[in-house]
C-alpha cells in the first residue's frame, strides 16, 4: 500500500514510518513526502531514504493573492497524483479545509495529535497541557491518532495512549516522553487504518 506522508517540520514521525517500512513492520511504501515548509529535517530524511519530496509553502500563495482553497486544491492534486492508499499528517500544521477532504472520498486519511481526545486540540497542545498541569488542572496527558474529519483533531480516534507527567518535568522532558509515545503509535495507526481498508476490500470483493 502506497502511504503519503504531510510533513511540516523535524519530521521524528516521518521517520518513524520509514524504519517501520525498513524493518518489514509496516507492509508500506511511501511513494511521496510533502511538506508545506522547505528547509525542514523532515526532508532531509526523506531525501535520505530516498522518498521523493514536494515542497508546497502557502506563503506564495498569499503573496501572489491566491486563495487558501487554491492552496488546498494544488496541494490535493499532488496527493491524489500519487495514487494513496493512505494519507498521513505526521506534524503537518495546516488546518485542512472542507474542500481538500472532499478530494477524498474513499482515502483515509489519518492525523497524529498529542493530546488526549477533546483536550488541547490545535497548535502547540504540549505546552499548553504542561501549563495546564502545572496548574493542576491535570494529571497526566497523551497522544492519540485519529481519522481526519471536517473538525480540527475532531476525527474518531483511532488509538489513543494516556502520557505521564512527571513532577520534576520540565517542558522538555514531557516532550520527548510524548514524541516517543507518538512513534510508536502512528505507526500502529497505519498499520491498522491498511488493515481496516483491506479486510473493506476483501469483504466487497467477496460479497
Ligand atoms: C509532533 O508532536 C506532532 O504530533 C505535532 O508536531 C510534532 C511533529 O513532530 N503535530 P515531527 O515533525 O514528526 O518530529
Amino acid at each position: 500500500p502506497r502511504v503519503v506522508v504531510l510533513i511540516s517540520g523535524t519530521g521524528s514521525n516521518l521517520q518513524a514510518l520509514i524504519d517501520a517500512i525498513a524493518a518489514g513492520s509496516l507492509k508500506a511504501e511511501i511513494p511521496l513526502v510533502i511538506s508545506n515548509r522547505s528547509k525542514v529535517f523532515g526532508l532531509e530524511r526523506a531525501d535520505k531514504a530516498g522518498i521523493p519530496t514536494k515542497v508546497l509553502a502557502l506563503k506564495p500563495y498569499t503573496t501572489a493573492g491566491k486563495s487558501r482553497t487554491q492552496y488546498d486544491a494544488d496541494l490535493a492534486q499532488l496527493i491524489v497524483a500519487a495514487k494513496p492508499d493512505l494519507v498521513v499528517l505526521a506534524g503537518f500544521m495546516h488546518i485542512l479545509s472542507p474542500a481538500f477532504l472532499d478530494q477524498f472520498p474513499t482515502t483515509p486519511l489519518i492525523n497524529l495529535h498529542p493530546a488526549l481526545p477533546g483536550q488541547f486540540d490545535g497548535a502547540r497542545a504540549i505546552e499548553r497541557a504542561f501549563e495546564a498541569y502545572q496548574k493542576g488542572e491535570i494529571k497526566h496527558t497523551g497522544v492519540m491518532v485519529h481519522r481526519v474529519i471536517q473538525e480540527v483533531d475532531g476525527g474518531e480516534p483511532l488509538l489513543v495512549e494516556q502520557v505521564e507527567i512527571k513532577p520534576e518535568d520540565d517542558l522538555a522532558a514531557l516532550q520527548e516522553r510524548i514524541h516517543s509515545v507518538e512513534h510508536v503509535l502512528l505507526v500502529r495507526g497505519a498499520a491498522l487504518v491498511l488493515e481496516q481498508e483491506a479486510a473493506k476490500k476483501s469483504n466487497s470483493t467477496s460479497a
